[in-house]
């Protein structure tokens, strides 16, 4: 039997029998629609759905076993046409290919070259700097008595961090958060004037996502690139523009689509699980104090946070040839999407999944993909960031409310907390 969540909780979740439409970017203002994939996993679990702006439809995999059965899968389930739903012809694909968009081995070489920087151990030896600009920040904005959370902290610091490991100025920071805000949010009109499914887009198809601010992205890339080849540091931009084990360097376009998709994937994704993971705990005090009390539970306590937050809703793969699965007949090249906040949600998996609690064991949830090639570069960076920004904001706060409305990002993709204005007194 799953337990619903308590009442407050429902700043964040849309629950109930009603079915709602998980295509339309609209529904997820109000939260995400947990009822809805709740019965989707029960009643229909490989499910149509037609799409409203042209696109021909996909399947949606929403239990977490199949998840990840079909995400391991590369050679039937591919991501070369695309890891979004938009539909993308063969030229557009090319040019904003990254290694998203590809199935091994020609994933596995770029992969190689990235991963080097983000290992575990590697991003262990960043956090000394990453608490010195947490406690900067925070020393800085809580004095303010009344915060916007997300703008305020969560926004400000895996920016800051990013921008650190690429190497890019410190004066840029602010720039490099606005483009990738406008290009990832470019379907909400709070982040871009030109708005995917609301304005003539076509001349920005070659673009990632879809979004002018890609080719602003593109051409300080560029800049970067040319400036690292000229004079190489030890920094990450440095190591992937090195030549690969192979020997074979990566080509400017490569680098440009990496560099934005840096960009677009260690930013908002971190910023709005940071949001919710603190929406968590204010909704579930008891739980908000027992971490206060034990704060030796915060790396549990994160991985509950990202499970409950699941950012990234889903991917989509493409079918290559017809599968039979549950009774229903996936045929080649249709679209294929994997619901990770929905599999993070299965009770098959997570006894009583609309709990929250922090100290969940086993939590191997698919925040960051899971059985896949794809697995999240980010996945130790990621968590970092939240551990070091929870302990160093908990250590500070004897008490906080949320204090305004909880407004939510316009996307079927990112589930993501815009604003989440909160009063703090501080200890
Ligand atoms: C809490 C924050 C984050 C979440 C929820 C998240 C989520 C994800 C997910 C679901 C995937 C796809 C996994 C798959 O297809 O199997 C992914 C891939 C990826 N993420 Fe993250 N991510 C986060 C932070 C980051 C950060 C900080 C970075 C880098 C600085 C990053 C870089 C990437 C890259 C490059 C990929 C593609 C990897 C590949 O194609 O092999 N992510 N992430």
């Amino acid at each position: 039997m799953t337990t619903m969540p308590p009442a407050a909780t429902a700043s964040a979740m849309v629950l109930g029998d009603r079915w709602l439409d998980i295509t339309d970017p609209d529904v997820y203002r109000s939260g995400v629609p947990h009822g809805t994939f709740d019965r989707l996993r029960r009643e229909d679990p490989v499910s149509w759905w037609d799409e409203h702006d042209g696109g021909r439809g996909f399947w949606s995999i929403t239990r977490y076993r199949d998840i990840i059965d079909l995400n391991r899968d590369f050679k039937t389930f591919t991501s070369r046409q695309g890891i979004r739903l938009e539909e993308m012809d063969d030229e557009a694909l090319e040019a904003r290919k990254t290694m998203m968009e590809m199935d091994p081995p020609e994933h596995t070489r770029l992969r190689r070259l990235l991963q080097g920087g983000f290992t575990r151990r590697m991003v262990a030896s960043y956090e000394t700097a990453i608490r010195a600009l947490a406690t900067e920040l925070l020393d800085d904005v809580l004095r303010r008595g009344r915060i916007d959370f997300t703008v305020d902290v969560a926004r400000q610091l895996p920016l800051r961090m990013l921008g650190r490991l690429l190497g890019a100025p410190q004066e840029d920071y602010d720039w490099l958060v606005a483009h990738g805000d406008a290009m990832i949010g470019n379907a909400d009109p709070e982040f871009t004037t030109h708005v995917v499914d609301q304005s003539d887009t076509e001349q920005f198809r070659l673009m990632p996502f879809r979004s002018p601010s890609g080719i602003e992205l593109f051409e300080y890339a560029q800049r970067l690139a040319d400036a690292r080849r000229a004079a190489p540091t030890d920094d990450v931009v440095s190591q992937m523009l090195a030549p690969t084990m192979d020997g074979e360097p990566l080509t400017d376009l490569e680098f440009n689509n990496f560099f934005t998709l840096m960009v677009a994937a260690g930013n908002d994704t971190t910023r709005y699980s940071m949001a919710a993971g603190l929406l968590a705990l204010l909704d579930h005090p008891d739980q908000l104090e027992r971490l206060q009390e034990h704060p030796e539970m915060m790396g549990s306590a994160v991985e509950e946070m990202l499970r409950w937050s699941s950012v990234t809703m889903h991917f989509r793969r493409t079918a290559t040839h017809d599968v039979d699965l549950h009774g229903r007949t996936i045929k080649a090249g249709d679209k294929v999407v994997l619901w990770w906040i929905s599999g993070d949600f299965d009770e098959a998996q997570f006894p009583d999944p609309f709990r929250f609690d922090i100290a969940r064991e086993p939590n191997d949830h698919l925040a960051f993909g899971r059985g896949g090639p794809h697995r999240c570069i980010g996945e130790w960076l990621a968590r970092l960031e939240m551990r070091v920004t929870m302990e160093e904001l908990l250590s500070r706060l004897a008490s906080a409310r949320v204090v305004g409305p909880v407004e939510r990002l316009r996307s079927n993709f990112i589930s993501g907390i815009k604003h989440l204005p909160i009063e703090v007194s501080l200890r």
